[in-house]
């Protein structure tokens, strides 16, 4: 500075015209990072929005119904367009209704709107992610212990986990064991390598963290690490069914744990999400924000973090993509879960198939109103139907016929094999189940409305990965929906694998 001034010493217009000129490139910089996110450094192959021709199909960001309301892929108000030329947003495809929007509207920077899911945050913690697992930078982990649980539950605790160890700058990782399938068996992890744990954990500081401990599944006692393992090395943070997770939104979760946040490794295992909550939390709020992820969209935003559907996944869901990539289409989804009772085999009889339709009746309904609210003269209706009966998937497309685009193959096995069908045990039939899974959800994620049932995450994690807001009902077998009611994401995740609390 001294010398810039001694130089222009006999002109100080030059001396203001140059800090002026400063001064705006800075601002103007800082401003034009709101779109395109250069600012800090970007590191190169590591884009969430990379493969924009799958992301545009899997649509997680698509405006719904317009034509011209030109999604670009990497955030439906990418470009800062939330209402589109033709103002989408405002409900019609059930996509951001006003006040959501008004919400998310708040998110700005200079005038510009910060787009949604940000890729700098990513970038930043890859790099830590891949500093700590190359050993450049010290030891400090976030594992999660698989639970013996379906994909909701297991993927509702692991995004959970996942922004725990953003927060408090751990790298993640996830473990398995057993016959219960790793996330691998369906996720590629295209930005950091959590599908293996750190090598040389010992298993005492594992055991504990699994639902079923010392033989018994669901242990209720002491899970307590033994004298054995070193309490400055490992600390346990076992979540399964937990009801109060009160301090996720309270607590500053940078110091996790709390009493020692300096603990290279904390264990833990989760069938309970609180995305939401955390990206609520007073102390987190503004980061959150500031990134582009409103806690309406934590889920989804960490999600995709984590996972995109490997070329299994795709291969055989392509089939479901195609059709649901029709914009100009009305897509409603129905998930209607019937139990795990089917997961062991069912006949398909006349009998069971008009049972099935009348256990899912409201769900049809439910449907069949918010196709009657939203429907344009002429437009194309698709409902998706997602169920874990493949009964009650043939019946549907009997019944409903053309409209209808459902799996009539697909009988599922549930992930968690020793539970509930213990003849479907073996790696391939569990990585499959797991493939099944993840494609039926992030299927389900490609409509506009998302009918589903209560008491289940299945759906509702669908819907939370759709991008899409006030664009939810939940129903148990027999209750009606309001069509112009639709909930708030804020309502719909208290409920199972949600991400806020348990019902
Ligand atoms: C993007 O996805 C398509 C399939 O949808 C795949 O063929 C292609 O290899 C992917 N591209 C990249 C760069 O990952
Ligand atoms: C937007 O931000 C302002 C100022 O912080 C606040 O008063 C207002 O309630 C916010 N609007 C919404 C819809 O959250
Ligand atoms: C426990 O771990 C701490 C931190 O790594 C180490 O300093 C200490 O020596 C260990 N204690 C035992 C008994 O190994
Ligand atoms: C949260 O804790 C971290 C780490 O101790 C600290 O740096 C940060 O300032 C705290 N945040 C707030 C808002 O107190
Ligand atoms: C719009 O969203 C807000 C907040 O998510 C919710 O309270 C309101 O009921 C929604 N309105 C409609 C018409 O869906």
């Amino acid at each position: 500075m001294p010398a810039v001034a001694a130089k222009t010493t006999g002109q100080p217009g030059r001396v203001w015209l140059v800090v002026l000129t400063s001064l705006t490139t800075v601002f103007l910089v800082w401003c034009l990072d709101a779109l395109f996110e250069f600012l800090p450094h970007r590191s190169p192959g590591i884009d969430i929005y990379g493969n924009r021709t799958l992301l545009h199909r899997v649509g997680t960001f698509a405006a719904a119904k317009s034509s011209d309301a030109a999604p670009v892929p990497g955030g439906a108000s990418s470009g800062g367009k939330l209402s589109g030329s033709s103002g989408t947003f405002d409900g019609s495809g059930g996509t951001l209704n006003s006040s959501a929007a008004a919400r998310y509207d708040n998110m700005t920077r200079c005038g510009v709107r910060i787009r949604r899911c940000r890729n700098d945050w990513l970038h930043e913690y890859s790099r830590l992610h891949a500093d700590i697992a190359a050993g450049r930078a010290p030891p400090r982990w976030l594992v999660s212990v698989a639970v013996e649980a379906g994909l909701a539950d297991r993927l509702t605790g692991m995004v959970t986990q996942l922004w725990l160890a953003v927060l408090s700058r751990r790298a993640i990782a996830a473990l398995t064991y057993g016959d219960l399938p790793g996330f691998g068996a369906a996720c590629d992890a295209p930005h950091f390598d959590w599908l293996q744990p750190p090598p040389g954990l010992p298993p005492d500081a594992v055991d504990p963290l699994k639902y079923t401990y010392r033989g018994v599944r669901g242990y209720g006692g002491d899970r307590s690490y033994p004298p054995t393992v070193n309490g400055s090395e490992y600390h346990p943070l076992y979540m399964i069914n937990a009801g109060d997770l009160k301090w996720m939104e309270t607590t500053n979760l940078s110091r996790l744990p709390e009493k020692r946040p300096e603990t290279p490794y904390v264990i833990s295992s989760s069938n309970r999400g609180r995305s939401y909550a955390i990206a609520n939390n007073p102390y987190h709020k503004a980061t959150f924000a500031e990134r582009g992820v409103p806690p309406d969209d934590a889920f989804m935003c960490g999600f995709f973090w984590l996972c995109w559907p490997n070329a299994a996944v795709q291969a055989y869901y392509q089939q479901f993509w195609e059709p649901l990539s029709d914009r100009a289409a009305l897509k409603i989804g129905l998930q209607i879960r019937t139990g795990d009772g089917v997961f062991r085999g069912e006949a398909v009889s006349d009998a069971a198939k008009a049972a099935a339709l009348a256990r899912g009746a409201s769900y049809f309904e439910c449907a069949q109103g918010v196709e009657d609210l939203h429907k344009l003269p002429g437009q194309r209706v698709i409902w998706f139907i997602n169920s874990d009966s493949v009964v009650l998937r043939i019946a549907a497309k009997e019944k409903y016929g053309d409209k209808v685009l459902t799996d009539t193959a697909l009988k599922m096995v549930h992930p968690d094999c020793k539970g509930q069908n213990p003849g479907a045990c073996g790696q391939s039939s569990m990585d499959a189940s797991f493939q099944h899974s993840l494609g039926s959800m992030i299927t389900f994620a490609l409509v506009d409305y998302h009918v589903v049932t209560v008491d289940s995450g299945f759906g509702r994690l669908g819907s939370y990965m759709s991008g899409r807001w006030g664009n939810d009902y939940e129903l148990r077998p027999g209750e009606k929906c309001d069509p112009k009611a639709p909930l708030p994401k804020s309502t719909t995740n208290n409920y199972f694998a949600g991400v806020r609390k348990r019902a």
